[in-house]
C-alpha cells in the first residue's frame, strides 16, 4: 500500500466521515478537481473491490508510479496482476511464514536490544524492524549486510522524497528519490546477477519472481519488473505495519488491566519456552487469542488504510446511481470500522468485541478482493512476536505524563529508550533523564476520527518501560 494514500488517510477519513454522516453512505465529491464518489457502506465497498472488481481500476499519481516502479503489482489488473499475485502469495503463505518464525523473532530481538539505554523513537523503531522483516521475506536471510546497507540507505532516501512535489529539479526530494530508486535498481540487478551466476535463484520471494514463466512462450519477468514489485512490496510493508505496532504500544499503555491480561498470556508462552531460551513456535504465535484480538481491534480503531482509490472503466450503476466511466470511486474503510451498526460503541477500545466475528465485509484493514493485502498474516506474525517479548521482557511504567505538540504531516521525533528485564534493575529512586522515557508517538494524520481523540493526541502521553 503505497504511502501517499496510507499518509494522507487520517485527515480526509475525518472530512469524509462528517459528510457521509451529513450526507449518507454514497456521496459525490471533487478531489483536486477529480469527481470522486464515496461510499461507506460495506455493500458498496464489496461491490467495487469483489463483485465488480473489473469494473474499477486502480489508480495512483503518475508521480506515485514512478517512484516505486510502473511494473509493481498494485497497479495493475488482469493477467499481470494475478500471475504478479501468486507469485508474492507463495512467500507469504502459511507455509512459508512457518518457516520465517525464527528470522522473525530474531529482527524483533535485535530490535528490542538495540533500544536498550539508546535513544530511539518508536515509529522509527517498528520500522527498522518491519523494513528487516521484509529483507528477510523477500531474501530468505541470505542478504549480506553490505547490500542490506544500499537498500537500506537508498530506500530512506526514496521514502523522503514520496511525498515530496513532483519536481524533477536537481537537489529537490523529489530529484534525489528518482536518483536513489536508480541505485535501488542497480543494487537489485546485482544481486539478481550473482543468483544467477551462482545457478541458485532461491525459493525466497526474489527467487520466486525470478524463476517465473507466463504464457505459451514461457517468458521470463524482466529485471525491470522484477525490481518494481520488489520495492513495491517493501513500500507496502514498512510504514503499514510499523504504523499498526505503534498504535499497539499506545492502546496497551492506555489500557493497564488489558495489558497485564495480555503479559499473563504472554508470559506463560515463555514459561513453557523454559522461560524464553526456547524459540517461539508457529504453533505458539497461532495460540495467543487475547493478544490476536487487541491486534484486531488497534487494526480497527486506528484503521491506518483509511480508505482506497479506485477508477471506473466504463460507465457502472450502483442501486441507481450512475458512476460515470473516470470517475474514481472510494470505499471508505474507516467509515465502516468507526460506524455503530457495524461496531458498538466504535470509539471503546475493546478487543473483546473480536469473540465473534464481525459482520460480512465490516472489517477490511486488510482490504477485500482481489486487491486485499498479500501481507496481512505475515504483518500480523511480526505483530505477535514483537508483542510476546515486548510484553514479558519489558514493562510499561506508571507513566510521568508529558506532551509533546505536533504539526499536521510533521512526524515529531521524541527520546526513548527502553530497558530489558534481563539488565540490571533501574533503581526507581533515582531521577531518571528524560531519555528514559519511551514515548510512543503516532501520526497526527492517524488520529482517530473523533474531535477528543485528535485532542489527545495532541497532548500524547509519555511511557516507560523498565524491568520486570
Ligand atoms: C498492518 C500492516 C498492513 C496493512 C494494514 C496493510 C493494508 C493493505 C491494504 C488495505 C491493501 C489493499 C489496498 C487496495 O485495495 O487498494 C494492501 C495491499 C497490499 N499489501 Fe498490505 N498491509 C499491511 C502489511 C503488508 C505487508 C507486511 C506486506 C508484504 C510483505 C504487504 C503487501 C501488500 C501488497 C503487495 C499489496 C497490493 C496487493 C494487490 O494489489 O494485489 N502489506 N495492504
Amino acid at each position: 500500500m503505497p504511502t501517499c494514500l496510507w499518509a494522507c488517510n487520517g485527515v480526509l477519513a475525518h472530512v469524509w466521515l462528517v459528510r457521509a454522516s451529513r450526507y449518507g453512505e454514497i456521496l459525490k465529491t471533487h478531489i483536486l478537481g477529480c469527481p470522486c464518489v464515496m461510499l461507506a457502506s460495506p455493500e458498496a465497498a464489496r461491490f467495487v473491490l469483489v463483485t465488480q472488481a473489473h469494473l474499477f481500476k486502480p489508480t495512483y499519481p503518475r508521480s506515485k508510479e514512478r517512484m516505486i516502479g510502473p511494473s509493481a503489482l498494485f497497479f495493475h489488473q488482469g493477467d499481470y496482476h494475478l500471475r504478479l499475485r501468486k507469485l508474492v502469495q507463495g512467500p507469504l503463505g502459511p507455509d512459508a511464514l512457518r518457516a520465517l518464525v525464527p528470522d522473525v523473532e530474531a529482527a524483533v530481538c535485535s530490535t528490542l536490544a538495540s533500544w536498550d539505554g539508546n535513544v530511539a523513537s518508536t515509529f522509527h523503531a517498528m520500522k527498522r524492524l518491519s523494513f528487516d522483516v521484509g529483507i528477510v521475506t523477500i531474501f530468505g536471510g541470505r542478504l549480506d549486510e553490505r547490500r542490506k546497507a544500499e537498500l537500506r540507505q537508498n530506500y530512506s532516501i526514496v521514502e523522503k522524497g514520496y511525498n515530496s512535489f513532483p519536481n524533477g529539479f536537481p537537489g529537490t526530494l523529489y530529484y534525489k528519490a528518482i536518483q536513489a530508486r536508480r541505485r535501488l535498481h542497480g543494487v537489485l540487478s546485482d544481486i539478481m546477477r550473482e543468483r544467477r551466476a551462482r545457478g541458485e535463484p532461491g525459493s525466497d520471494l526474489l527467487g520466486c519472481l525470478m524463476q517465473s514463466r507466463a504464457g505459451d512462450d514461457g517468458a521470463l519477468l524482466t529485471d525491470g519488473q522484477i525490481a518494481d514489485n520488489v520495492i513495491g512490496v517493501l513500500f507496502a510493508a514498512q510504514d503499514t505495519t510499523a504504523s499498526v505496532l505503534t498504535w499497539i504500544v499506545k492502546y496497551l499503555h492506555d489500557h493497564p488491566k488489558l495489558l497485564e491480561a495480555v503479559r499473563t498470556e504472554q508470559a506463560a508462552i515463555r514459561t513453557a519456552n523454559d522461560g524464553g531460551r526456547l524459540p517461539l513456535t508457529w504453533a505458539q504465535t497461532r495460540s495467543m487469542a487475547l493478544t490476536h484480538r487487541v491486534i484486531l481491534e488497534s487494526l480497527r480503531m486506528a484503521s491506518i488504510i483509511s480508505f482506497t482509490f479506485r477508477e471506473a472503466v466504463a460507465d457502472v450503476e450502483y442501486k441507481g446511481f450512475l458512476i460515470p466511466k473516470g470517475w474514481k470511486v472510494m470505499p471508505l474503510f474507516r467509515n465502516i470500522h468507526h460506524n455503530p451498526d457495524y461496531f458498538q460503541d466504535p470509539q471503546k477500545f475493546d478487543p473483546s468485541r473480536f469473540k465473534v466475528s464481525p459482520r460480512p465485509n465490516t472489517f477490511m484493514p486488510f482490504g477485500n478482493g482481489v486487491h486485499a493485502c498479500p501481507g496481512n498474516e505475515l504483518a500480523k506474525l511480526e505483530m505477535l512476536v514483537l508483542i510476546h517479548h515486548l510484553v514479558t521482557g519489558y514493562r510499561c511504567g506508571a507513566p510521568p505524563h508529558r506532551f509533546a505538540i505536533y504539526s499536521l504531516l510533521v512526524l515529531v521525533d521524541q527520546s526513548s529508550r527502553w530497558a530489558p528485564a534481563a539488565a540490571t534493575p533501574l533503581d526507581p529512586s533515582s531521577q531518571l533523564p528524560d531519555s528514559a522515557y519511551t514515548y510512543s508517538y503516532c501520526y497526527m494524520l492517524h488520529a482517530p476520527v473523533r474531535i477528543d481523540r485528535a485532542i489527545n493526541l495532541w497532548g500524547h502521553s509519555l511511557l516507560r518501560w523498565h524491568n520486570t
